[in-house]
């Protein structure tokens, strides 16, 4: 399909939140006017694009911003964008606001209504990778990952306090519905003493028996990471209190707190990058493709790479962070 010459954008944001979003939305708006495009808000996700909640974007709406957890656009989720009327009436406002593109800064959830959109009514578009989990196929790292393995490394270090203390087990369920990358590395950072992720069966028998050990060598408290795609938190201490292993067992669901708050300097770097990066690729003509990082190096690949691809899952960490727990 030709792809018309891109003069005006229409940026959103969409599925959850990610910190960085805002350093990307920055990014972007500030890439397209260096190169003489203008950039229309669209607020809340497909939602917004539905509804034609849009709005004119310039330097100045996005000063300010890169500190911000959140997004300024607001987010969301839409089953009606999914439906062949809904991406036809998407068009049509895309057409009404003479809109030549959208930026998506979302998932792989996002990216998909995106494709269709191309697909179906020639609409271009370019995503940019933001999920806390990430689980985006084709990227080293999804924007909000580094914030949210970061938010929920401190919580843990002050819970640890309170678990030595009183000689506890804690059970901490992290964010992560179809992957374990956030409980991995918050495992590693947190020096937990086990993890229990939807890529591998949950081994409760296992897991006592390497809190008996712990115990019989004199350790105190005991952290165990569970990703929310794995199983409940609850669910755990339950098998845990019924092992009778002589502690007593609480737990800790993080929750939406590791969407929140400002984002480290890795993810405003990255949203940065591949924010910029995203405006380059649409110039160059490309649509129906996302900017990601591999080895420090901006790439990218088609929208639909995202699912039909498969995102390696990280073994030697899992390893790493078993070993490290003993
Ligand atoms: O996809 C990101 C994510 O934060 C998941 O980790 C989590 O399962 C989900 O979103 C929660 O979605 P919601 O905000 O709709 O409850």
């Amino acid at each position: 399909m030709v792809v018309p010459k891109i003069k005006h954008i229409g940026l959103l944001t969409s599925g959850g939140d990610a910190p960085g979003m805002n350093a990307a939305i920055r990014a972007v708006v500030r890439s397209a006017i260096f190169n003489g495009l203008r950039v229309s808000g669209i607020h809340f996700g497909y939602n917004g694009l539905l509804s034609g909640d849009i709005h004119p974007m310039n330097e100045k709406s996005v000063s300010g911003i890169i500190n911000r957890g959140g997004t300024i656009l607001g987010a969301g989720r839409s089953e009606e964008f999914k439906t062949k009327e809904g991406l036809a009436r998407a068009a049509r406002v895309c057409q009404h606001n003479k809109l030549d593109a959208l930026m998506i800064i979302g998932g792989d959830g996002s990216f998909r209504g995106a494709l269709e959109l191309f697909q179906l009514h020639n609409i271009a578009s370019v995503g940019i990778p933001g999920s806390i989990d990430n689980d985006v196929a084709g990227t080293d790292l999804s924007i909000g990952f580094d914030t949210a393995v970061n938010t929920a490394m401190s919580c843990i270090d002050k819970l640890r306090d309170t678990a030595e203390a009183h000689e506890r087990i804690f059970v901490v369920e992290v964010m992560g519905k179809e992957s374990g990358e956030i409980a991995i590395d918050v495992a590693i950072a947190s020096g937990a003493e086990g993890v229990i992720i939807p890529e591998v069966a949950m081994d409760i028998p296992k897991l006592c028996q390497d809190i008996r050990k712990g115990i019989a060598r004199g350790k105190s408290s005991f952290i165990i990471v569970v990703a929310e795609g794995a199983t409940s938190a609850y669910h755990v201490a339950k098998h845990l209190e019924e092992a009778r292993l002589g502690r007593e067992t609480r737990v800790l669901v993080l929750g939406h707190l590791q969407r929140g708050g400002p984002p480290t300097a890795l993810d405003r770097e990255i949203a940065s990058k591949m924010g910029a990066y995203a405006v380059d690729l649409l110039l160059l003509g490309k649509t129906a493709c996302f900017a990601g990082v591999q080895s420090g190096v901006l790439v990218d690949y088609p929208l639909s790479y995202t699912w039909e691809g498969r995102r390696p899952f990280d073994v030697k960490s899992l390893e790493l962070a078993k070993r490290l727990a003993i």
